[in-house]
Order: structure tokens, then sequence, then C-alpha cells
């Protein structure tokens, strides 16, 4: 793929790095200046494109620190990407994130082009199940409704009667008033809220989160035993033995409002690498162990693409209409449940 700008980058002068002190404040504990000094001339050419397209850039808390701090104008969980990516006025969205996540901009603002820096960024949940699936299993329960985690595609959507995330998917489950639910495709996330709402059966399917999955409960054990009042963070997308040894569970958004509300010493958080990257210079006085596990597909989005993206206008992610009306009834239905209450 051809990342080189077509735009001729500024030059790190001292009036560059002046201007732009306030945007390195916010991540210069994690990007030494050696680095900055050649992100800061693409942030200063993506803020340009920005005005030149009127465009917001959507950015998910796994996105590296010179993206998420650099030239993102709305980051958060999942849940926030979505319920912000519909509400704002720009033409277009660049989504820095992975493809599920542009699709669902796609699917609550079709009048917007969105595009995805690099159409590779997938996602091994969203990979784990298609719409076919979806209609054999509503065959097979049938009246059962059908919960679906929005790491899937638009098409799994569609089959959908509500998606959640894992900031509310105890809350959407719940909302149901069901005895019985087919809950789509995460396992670990499935049981997580089983576990929650012990009155109510969850039909799980067997995907999982190529990143979460590689946390080991005995991991988070062994850092516990060197350190007993580390505080443990973890997504509920990690398998049921990690999540028994976290002292908080919760979306991303959820663990950076965690640690907002308590001044912890030392923190672990069991999610993907840039996370801690992310939420370091506001915690000046926390100490973050750092169990590293990258998404592959988060990371193929770099400021280069980023700024290649707005000067080409691709990749733009295109949803059937048929698709994106049956898509927008299950994300709505989780945005009105959800409305209030975050996890
Ligand atoms: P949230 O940000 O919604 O917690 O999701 C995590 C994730 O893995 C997104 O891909
Ligand atoms: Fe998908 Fe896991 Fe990467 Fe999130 S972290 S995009 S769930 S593979």
């Amino acid at each position: 793929m051809q990342t080189q700008p077509m735009t001729q980058l500024p030059p790190f002068t001292p009036q560059l790095q002046a201007a732009l002190e306030p945007v390195y404040d916010r991540m210069s504990r994690v990007v030494p200046p050696i680095e900055w000094a050649v992100h800061a001339p693409y942030v200063a050419a993506i803020e340009e494109w920005k005005r030149r397209r009127n465009a917001v850039i959507l950015a998910h808390n796994y996105q590296t620190p010179e993206i998420f701090h650099g030239v993102a104008d709305i980051t958060g969980d999942s849940l926030a990407l979505a319920q912000q990516g519909a509400r704002t006025d720009a033409d277009v969205i660049v989504l820095c994130g992975v493809h599920f996540m542009a699709e669902t901009a796609k699917v609550l603002s079709p009048e917007k082009t969105v595009l995805i820096p690099d159409l590779e960024a997938g996602c091994s949940l969203a990979a784990s199940i298609t719409g076919a699936d979806v209609r054999l299993l509503k065959e097979r329960y049938p009246g059962v409704p059908v919960v679906t985690y929005v790491n899937t595609t638009a098409e799994v959507k569609a089959e959908t009667d509500v998606c959640c995330t894992s900031a509310n998917a105890v809350e959407v489950v719940r909302s149901l008033g069901v005895k019985r639910v087919i809950f789509l495709p995460d396992e670990y996330l499935g049981k997580w809220v089983a576990s929650q709402l012990p009155d109510v059966e969850l039909i799980l399917w067997k995907g999982h989160c190529e990143v979460h999955e590689r946390f080991t409960g005995e991991e988070l054990r062994r850092y516990r035993r060197s350190d007993p009042t580390l505080h443990i963070l973890a997504h509920p997308e990690c398998p049921p033995d990690v999540l028994a040894e976290a002292d908080y569970v919760g979306s991303t958004a959820g663990m950076i409002r965690h640690l907002d509300e308590t001044p912890f010493r030392r923190v672990v958080m069991v999610t993907e690498c840039s996370m801690s990257d992310n939420v370091a210079d506001a915690h000046p006085r926390v100490e973050f162990v750092r169990p590293c596990n990258l998404c592959p597909h988060m990371k193929r989005i770099t400021l280069p693409k980023v700024l290649r993206s707005l000067e080409t206008m691709t990749y733009e992610v295109t949803v059937p209409e048929h698709t994106i009306e049956r898509a927008r009834a299950a994300v709505e239905r989780m945005l009105q449940v959800g409305r209030g209450k975050r996890g």
C-alpha cells in the first residue's frame, strides 16, 4: 500500500514545535521527543486536510498516542464512537479503528462519507460469524431474541434484534426481560454477562478476541504475588479465569473512568497495549504495569495512512441500503437501552 504523502509535509521547525506543544503535552510521557519530530509534521498536515474536507477523526482507545492525542476529534470505546459519530455534522468521518466500527458509523450516518485508512483493519470477533450463521441459529431457536456484540459486520447486525457493546451488554440483555437469549459472537463476554444475570440462559457462539484471549489467570496471579497492592482492570473479552483475578471489569472507557475516580499507585490494564499509553500522561502518579498484547488490526492505522486517506478519500466504507436499515434498527435499539448506563 502506498503511504507516502502527496502533500509536502511542513518541516519540524521551532515554530511548528511551539504551535503543537499543547498536543505533545498530552503524550510526552510515552512518546519520546525524537519520535514526536517525525509525527508532528503529519499532525499539522492532517489538521489542514481535515479543514479542507470538513472531516472529523474518530479514534478508538486502542489507537496509538500520536493518533489518539494527536489528530482525533472524538475518542472513546465502541459505544462512544457509535453515539458521537451519529451526532457529528461533518461531511466526512475518518475512522481510526477497525472495519466494523467504520461500518457502524456508516449505518448511523449513511449520508456521510466514511473512510478507513486501511481496509484490512479487521477483527477476529467480527470474522467469526456471518449473517447466514445467525439465520441458522434463529431457525434452531425460534422466538429467542438475538443480541449481537457491536464487533460484528453490518450484515450480522442486520439479522439481530439488538446490539450491545462491552459497556452496556448486561443492561441490554436485562432490558429484554426474557429467560433465554442468543448472545453473539463473543463467548467470553457472553459468559461474563451470564455471570451477572444468573436468571437468564445465554446461548453462546465460540468467537474470541485474538488479543484478549491470550491473557491468562496465572499471568495475573504472578503479578499479584509480586505486588499485592496492584490494581487489576480487565476487559470482559478476556477468558473467565482472567476476569476472576480482576478488581474491576469493564469496557475501555469504563476502565478510564475507574482510573479517574480512584488514585491507584500501580495498575495493570488487561487489554490492548495502547490503553495504558493513552492514559499515562493524565495520570502521572500511576505506574502502569504493561502486559503488552497488541491488536494487529488496530495497529494497521498510522498517521501516514490517515493523511493519505484524507488526501485521496480512501478507503470509502459502504453498506448496502437494505442492510443499513435493518442494522440501524439494532444499533438504535441498543443506544436507547444503553442511554445513561455505562460499564
Ligand atoms: P470497547 O472499547 O467497546 O471496550 O471494545 C474493545 C474492543 O476490543 C474494540 O475492538
Ligand atoms: Fe477485535 Fe480484539 Fe482487535 Fe478489538 S482488540 S479489534 S475485539 S481483535
